[in-house]
């Protein structure tokens, strides 16, 4: 008799887990209460009062709302003054905005290995990437886990760098207490829907530096200043990237219940590590203890197949997917061999034949991942991750590669 769901067995569970985005009638309200006012964009007060709560909810002086966690990160590097012929040092696992964000200023993504068993750059590798070139490091929090920004401020210190946190997935993120994307000179967030606070598209620059800002607020609109200018006329050169009421309405509610479901999500993470930590062959992701919060855009692992008597990352998902568990991966190319980089789209030719970094090339093979939405689920729900995963590796002989 087969035991496994895949083979015709019963599943450990067949309830969906909880649907994303939450949905919430203070979000209706807010909705409303924008289109009753008729201040649809730039003469509304919503885009900079989030502004200002989001750049306090992570810690940060000021914050700039945009279109999209791309425009964010192409006017922080615009600002940061990064251009053609400038070289920029980032992570090869990672979304490929973060890459196309480089391109768009015309300078050169430079690629550091992530750490071993980790899905994070390795800092100890990126003194030996910088040149002359080199303008900005841009690590990526991914998954809301934070990069060691310890190693990373003192690096752009010493080398008189900008740093450029890449944040789209690390809403409520914390390192040593303090959020994400209010260390580096510039923190970037999207707000599209998958994201842990989402308005359908939107993005935020957040940095500490007046002057900073105030180039930031031109760039995103059309060489404007700020209305409480201190520089002047700083960039007179300006496009229009600007965010909406609408999104800033939406965002201004969700806000609210950001802390609440971010420490809701940490608490499962930790509750998974906890019990994956018991199942040989899934490796939990390292958190580091200055990681004091987690933002949890998901749940990452590491698939160990001769623990699975040498089953692909692909037949155990099968497996665990007919178990009723959504899990998959996330990206499977290392950066530096996406197709589009061959196209030459922003007139850059670049080889990056020769560039390897076989920690990305493992963890794009072996890489496990959930959902956020997923740790917003119950006890039960977290339980029945575990009794799945459990009940794969137990039964693991009725499986074979197809
Ligand atoms: C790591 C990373 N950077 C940047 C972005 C770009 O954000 P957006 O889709 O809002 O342009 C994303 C979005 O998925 C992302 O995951």
């Amino acid at each position: 008799m087969p035991t496994l769901a895949i083979n015709g067995g019963d599943p450990i569970r067949t309830k969906p887990f909880p649907a994303w985005p939450v949905l919430d009638t203070a979000d209706t309200k807010a909705f409303e209460s924008i289109y009753n006012s008729r201040r649809w964009g730039v003469r509304g007060s919503n885009v900079a009062e989030f502004a200002k709560q989001f750049a306090e909810f992570q810690g940060a002086n000021y914050g700039v709302c945009v279109n999209s966690g791309t425009t964010a990160l192409y006017v922080a590097l615009k600002t940061a003054g990064v251009g053609p012929d400038d070289e920029v040092i980032t992570t090869p696992y990672t979304f490929q905005a973060t890459i196309v964000a480089i391109l768009m200023t015309h300078a050169k993504p430079v690629f550091v290995d992530t750490a071993p068993d980790s899905f994070l750059m390795d800092v100890t590798k990126i003194q030996d990437a910088i040149t002359d070139k080199t303008k900005a490091i841009l690590p990526v929090h991914i998954a809301g886990y934070p990069a060691d920004l310890d190693a990373l401020v003192d690096i752009a210190e010493r080398h008189n760098l900008k740093l450029i946190e890449d944040c789209a997935q690390a809403h409520g993120a914390e390192w040593r207490g303090k959020g994400v994307g209010s260390w580096g000179h510039f923190g970037c967030f999207s707000f599209q829907t998958s994201k842990n606070l989402c308005a359908g598209e939107g993005g935020i620059v957040l940095t500490n530096d007046r002057e900073l800002y105030e180039r930031l607020y031109a760039l995103h609109n059309c060489g404007r200043t700020p209305p409480d200018a201190e520089f002047g006329n700083i960039e007179p050169f300006g496009s229009n990237f600007r965010m909406t009421e609408w999104q800033a309405a939406i965002l201004l509610s969700r806000l609210k219940r950001l802390e609440d479901e971010t420490n809701y999500r940490h608490m499962n993470m930790r509750w998974l590590d906890g019990w994956f930590g018991e199942i040989p062959g899934i490796r939990v992701t390292r958190l580091d203890p200055r990681a004091t919060r987690c933002g949890s855009h998901g749940y990452k692992a590491i698939f160990d197949s001769e623990e699975f008597e040498g089953i692909s990352r692909k037949t155990f998902l099968d497996a665990i997917r007919a178990e009723g568990i959504p899990m998959g991966y996330w990206y499977t190319t290392p950066m530096y061999r996406a197709s589009f980089l061959k196209s030459n789209l922003f007139g850059q030719d670049f080889d990056y034949s020769n560039v390897h970094c076989p920690e990305t090339e493992k963890i794009c093979q072996t890489g496990l991942a959930l959902s956020q939405n997923i740790l917003l689920g119950t006890e039960e729900d977290m339980e029945d991750i575990i009794k799945a995963t459990v009940k794969i590796r137990r039964n693991v002989g009725e499986l074979k590669d197809g």
